[in-house]
């Protein structure tokens, strides 16, 4: 197809003419730009603002048209997931804006604003069990990983019969030293005797469990957790609820911040569909220093027919895209593509139409990491080989995997 076709075809994707920040632009900011950009969010100024809107009008069309902002998510035409419709901008979304800054921002009239209906992300209503650490102050005493903490709390839930989790909403303290925190569920007496259920027990290199009966993770951006359609991943009675908290000393001003961060949770005492984590990733990668676009991928056969919920990706900071994909008989089934990942924008992608595998079939991922100098968010100014590991400065490829397991046979 020539260009200009493209072009053609492009510019018919229902974008308004007469394209105006109150009637076309103002709604689009609110459904998807200001879960970020408000004095409490992530993102740097306030996007409710018509002023400051725009002051960055420029910058602002341009990172949408470039897919830079809102932050990348996986595509949802490969498979779609919960929230897709206001975690990314469609064609005519994009269109609009594009209009809008041909018209030079053209603002219209205040009479005809419509206001997009958008919920508040970020708030989880009914929960029903809180869990959170003892009032905790890193001391980042690890020299050989400085500015760095792993600490691992256990947490009582105080139920006396197994439960289900089907909703969780992570508690942030204080978000200037969190880098993630992951919960999971594991048996009392598999702790230690003497284990520190008061200031917790260093846990680098030894993630005390959390990550085999994982429940979920906090990583920045990402949002509460809903597992819908009666399902939940089950915590036992003789169970505790493991926290495993990175922290890292992001500046002088964060020293001596005191957390006490954690989770809400919905539970039910039974669920339709039991759902259990599965941890796929790679460990045995060599990032070359100075590879822009170095990619590693691995499978696994499922030994089962298994049903796929939904993924969680995580990478550190060199991470810049990712995929997943069911393949039988020669045949690929999409689960994920990223053309690009940010680390600041981390999410659960619960797909709205499970994956469903056979026993035999290969569950593919693959990572892309750019360990460059076009790589902003580096640690290291002269970029150096990267390993796996748990370290900011070292990297992962986890794609943490929500399935319901069938009985086989
Ligand atoms: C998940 C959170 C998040 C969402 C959603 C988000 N942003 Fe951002 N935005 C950020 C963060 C964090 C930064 C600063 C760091 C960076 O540039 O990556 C930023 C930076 C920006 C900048 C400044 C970049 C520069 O040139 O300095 C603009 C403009 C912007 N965002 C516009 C938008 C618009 C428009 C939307 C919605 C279409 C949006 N953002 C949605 C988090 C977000």
């Amino acid at each position: 197809m020539s260009r200009a076709l493209v072009l053609v075809l492009l510019a018919g994707c229902g974008a308004p003419r007469d394209a105006n920040y109150y009637e076309h632009v103002q709604p689009i900011l609110e459904e998807h730009c200001i879960r970020c950009h408000t004095p409490e969010g992530t993102g740097p100024f306030d996007l409710r603002d018509v002023e400051t809107v725009l002051a960055v009008a420029d910058r602002a069309v341009l990172h949408a048209e470039q897919g830079v902002m809102p932050p990348p998510t996986t595509d949802p035409g490969c498979r779609d997931f919960q929230g897709s419709e206001r975690l990314t901008l469609d064609r005519r979304e994009i269109a609009t804006l594009t209009q809008w800054a041909r018209r030079d921002f053209a603002l219209g009239d205040p009479a005809d604003a419509v206001s997009a209906e958008v919920s508040e992300p970020g708030v989880l209503a009914d929960t029903d069990l809180e869990v959170r650490i003892p009032a905790y102050t890193p001391t980042y005493a690890d020299e050989a990983n400085s500015g760095n903490e792993y600490r691992c709390f256990a947490l009582e839930h105080g139920r006396s019969e197994d439960f289900f989790v089907t909703a969780l909403q992570p508690i942030i303290d204080q978000s200037p030293i969190l880098h993630h925190m992951v919960v999971g569920a594991v048996d009392r007496d598999s702790l230690p005797a003497n284990f520190d259920f008061a200031n917790g027990v260093d846990c680098l290199d030894d993630d005390m469990g959390a990550i085999d009966g994982m429940l979920t993770a906090w990583a920045p951006g990402s949002e509460p957790v809903v597992f819908e359609n009666g399902a939940g991943i089950r915590v036992g009675a003789d169970q505790v609820l493991m926290v495993q908290m990175h922290y890292f000393q992001s500046g002088p001003d964060t020293v001596g911040l005191r957390d006490a961060s954690g989770y809400a949770m919905r539970t039910a005492p039974s669920v339709e569909t039991e759902l259990a984590m599965l941890t796929l990733g790679s460990v045995s990668f060599r990032i070359p220093a100075g590879d822009e676009n170095y990619t590693f991928s691995e499978s696994y056969r499922a030994p089962s027919a298994m049903r796929i919920y939904g993924v969680f990706p995580h990478m550190h900071v060199l991470g810049r895209s990712y995929r997943m994909w069911v393949e039988r008989d020669r045949k690929d089934e999409c689960l994920l593509d990223a053309e690009a990942y940010d680390f600041h924008n981390q999410l659960h992608y619960l797909f709205n139409e499970p994956a469903e595998l056979e026993a035999g079939d290969e569950i593919h991922w693959e990572c892309g990491w750019n360990n460059s100098r076009s790589n902003f968010e580096r640690i290291h100014d002269e970029p150096q080989e990267t390993l796996y590991g748990e370290r900011t400065d070292e990297e992962m490829c986890f794609f943490f995997t929500l399935t319901e397991v069938e009985n086989a046979g």
